[in-house]
């Protein structure tokens, strides 16, 4: 069953709380939240406090994208915040494992994020560990930007890799996704979808989620 994951970063931070009460009552099954250092990514957002103030609003599932270097410094901050996941990305940290298993030790959901030109081989030796690969299907730092499907293949690769092994891991896609892009992604293997400006860029989020769900099939 397809998951759709809203992001807030499209969302009215003015009424912050009521936008994700609308995808929660849509359906939407994970929140995306997404966190900018300025220097992984050249764009700043929000920190802990937001997913802290959001925690007690909402019984959504918390997808924390971390797209901040040296993510282990901020893990704990986050889980504390109430996180139920948290991902870390693959190029922002010589020490992938040890971010992992600190998220896995607070007892939460792991996953680890891969650009558009990061290739899959760095995350082999971790993929047993992990409960999600987010694959970024837009060069991150900004919502809103075109789907690249250059990241087809990546995904179809990931796909069955993950088969063969019988493997639960869940693939999450990120960037550029709405009812055209929908499709091709969850064809190639996608389960997870991230939406910020065809969700909470629409008038009606609610529709939006329905929309990308009708698109892909599920
Ligand atoms: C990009 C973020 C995405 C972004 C997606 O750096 O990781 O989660 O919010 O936004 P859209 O769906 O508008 O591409
Ligand atoms: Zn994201």
């Amino acid at each position: 069953m397809l998951k759709i994951a809203p992001s807030i970063l499209s969302a009215d931070f003015s009424r912050l709380g009521e936008q994700v009460r609308t995808v929660e009552e849509a359906g939407a099954e994970f929140l995306h939240i997404d966190v900018m250092d300025g220097h992984f990514v050249p764009n700043l957002t929000i920190g802990s406090l937001v997913v802290k103030a959001l925690r007690p609003q909402s019984k959504m599932f918390f997808d924390v994208h971390l797209m901040i270097e040296q993510p282990e410094r901020y893990i704990q901050d986050f889980a504390d915040a109430g996180a139920d996941h948290i991902t870390v990305h693959l190029e922002a940290t010589p020490h992938i494992h040890r971010a992992v298993q600190q998220i896995k030790a607070l007892g939460l959901s792991a996953g680890v994020a891969v650009n558009p030109a990061t290739p899959l081989d760095g995350l082999k030796y971790i993929l047993p560990e992990l409960d999600m690969v987010l694959i970024m299907s837009v060069n991150p730092g900004f919502g809103g930007q075109k789907f690249i499907p250059g990241v087809l293949p990546k995904i179809e690769v990931l796909r069955t890799y993950l088969q063969q092994r019988h493997s639960s891991c869940q693939i999450e896609v990120d960037g550029g996704i709405n009812a055209e892009t929908a499709p091709a992604a969850v064809k190639a293997g996608a389960e997870i979808l991230v939406a910020g400006a065809a969700v909470f860029g629409q008038t009606d989020p609610c529709k939006a989620i329905q929309d990308i769900r009708k698109a892909a099939g599920n």
